[in-house]
Order: C-alpha cells, then structure tokens, then sequence
C-alpha cells in the first residue's frame, strides 16, 4: 500500500469513529435530571432508593433504561422500579439513552455508602457461583452480558436479588438477561444469605 492510500484510509476511520462517538455533553445535559435522585456524581442515593451508576459499562446501563422504557422492567410489583420507568420514558430517543449512558459510564466510580452487616466470609462461599458470570472481582463480563456489581450499594444487590427471585424482575417474555440471572437469585435460600454475598461483594470494592 502506498503512503497515500493509507492515509486515505486512516481519514476515512477517523471520520467514521467520529461519526460513531456518543455525545458526553448531550448525555451530561441529560443527567441534570438524573442527578436529583442518583446524586451529582451518580454515587446513588439511599434515602431515594436510587443504585449508584458511576462507571457501570455503557452497555448495561443503554439495556436497562431501554427496558424501563419498554416496560420490560419496572412494572407489576416491581414498585422502585416503576418510580425509575418513567424517567426512562423522558428519554425520547435511542440517541439520547446512548448519550446519557456514556457519560454516566465515563464517570470515576463513586464512593458508595453501604448498609454494612451480613456475613461476608459466608458471602464468599455463594459467590464462586457468581463469579463465572459476574468475574471474580465482581468486574462485569460484557460477553456474557453480566453487569459490573461492585460499584453498587450492598442494599440494591439485594433489593435486586429479591426481586429476581419473586419475578418482580427478569420475568418478561421480552426479558432475555434477566432470565438468566432469575435462576440465580432462586438459588440463594433467602434473605440473610442475600445480605451475606451482598456483604462479600461490597468487600471487594475495598
Ligand atoms: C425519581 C428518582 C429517579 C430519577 C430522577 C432517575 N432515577 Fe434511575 N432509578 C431510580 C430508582 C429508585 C432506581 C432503582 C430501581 C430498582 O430498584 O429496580 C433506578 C434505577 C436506575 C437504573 C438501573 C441501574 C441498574 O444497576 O440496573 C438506571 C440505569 C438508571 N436508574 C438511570 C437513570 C437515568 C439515566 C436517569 C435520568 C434520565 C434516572 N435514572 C433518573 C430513581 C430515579
Ligand atoms: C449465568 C450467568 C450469571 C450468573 C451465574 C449470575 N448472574 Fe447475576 N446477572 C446475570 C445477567 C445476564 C444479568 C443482567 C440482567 C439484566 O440485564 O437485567 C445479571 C444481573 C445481576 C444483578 C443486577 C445488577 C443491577 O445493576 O441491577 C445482580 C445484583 C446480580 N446479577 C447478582 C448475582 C449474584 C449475587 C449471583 C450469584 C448468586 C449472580 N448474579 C450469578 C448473569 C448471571
């Protein structure tokens, strides 16, 4: 290839990433709204039951304010779920879902404010399960589809968890992930051994 010719070429891919990019500002306009309940930094708020978002991957965070949007999750029993539906909803378009995405995910993890208790070494015996989706340090694994969970707050892994196991959650016919991860939760016997892989995740963030 002559030196032109790859030229021409690395324009063309610099143009074509360019076109690809998501729009950070855009999505950072958007998240003003956002941020009254998930907080300024996305580090999540307790009292307003809204999870920490900081740094969870762009493609997860894109698959639940779809779902949301879709009523895929948030409906039926699911009542925090259904605060969050319609927020989703202002999202008119799948620009503006992948613009807020990416910029919630660009931004550093937050400092997360646990509930504490459970009993993390018993947490660590449940977790080997988890750990072939979710990673050993409770990563994420983007190939299988398993979000990152050691950003969050060890109350909304198992508010999640319980909502998995009841059906709140994952069990739309158009809930393709979520049915995956149903299973899982049934697994765990009930709340305190919830609390206690909740308890061992939150310590690896440590
Ligand atoms: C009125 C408060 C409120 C506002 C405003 C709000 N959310 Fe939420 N959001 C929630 C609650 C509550 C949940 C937890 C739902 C649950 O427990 O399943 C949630 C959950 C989420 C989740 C799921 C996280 C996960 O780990 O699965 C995402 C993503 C999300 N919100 C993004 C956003 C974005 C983006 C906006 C702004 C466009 C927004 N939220 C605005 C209350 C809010
Ligand atoms: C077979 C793979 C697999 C295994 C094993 C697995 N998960 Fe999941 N998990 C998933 C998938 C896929 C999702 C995403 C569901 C969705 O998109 O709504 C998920 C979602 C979750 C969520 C929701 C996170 C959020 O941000 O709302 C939690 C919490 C969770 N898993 C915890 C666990 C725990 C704890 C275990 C072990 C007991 C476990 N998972 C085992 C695949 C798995």
């Amino acid at each position: 290839m002559n030196k032109l010719a790859g030229l021409a070429i690395l324009t063309l891919l610099g143009g074509a990433s360019a076109l690809s990019a998501q729009d950070t500002e855009a999505g950072k306009a958007s998240f003003a709204t956002c941020a009254a309940c998930h907080g300024a930094n996305a580090e999540g708020n307790k009292a307003l039951n809204a999870p920490a978002l900081a740094g969870q991957e762009a493609w997860y965070l894109e698959r639940q304010l779809s779902n949301f949007k879709a009523g895929v999750r948030g409906t039926g029993s699911d009542a925090f779920g259904a605060q969050m539906a319609p927020m989703a909803a202002m999202l008119a378009t799948d620009a503006d879902i992948k613009n807020v995405a990416a910029f919630i995910a660009a931004l550093s993890p937050a400092s997360i404010t646990h509930d504490g208790g459970g009993d993390a070494a018993a947490g660590q015996a449940l977790y080997g399960t988890c750990a072939a989706c979710h990673g050993v340090q409770a990563e994420g694994n983007a190939a299988l589809n398993a979000p990152t969970l050691v950003l969050q707050q060890d109350w909304y892994i198992v508010r999640q968890l319980e909502n998995f196991k009841s059906g709140a959650r994952g069990a739309h016919a158009d809930d393709a992930f979520g049915a995956q991860m149903r299973p899982m939760a049934m697994m765990l016997a009930d709340a305190a051994a919830m609390k206690n892989v909740a308890a061992y995740i939150a310590s690896l963030g440590n």
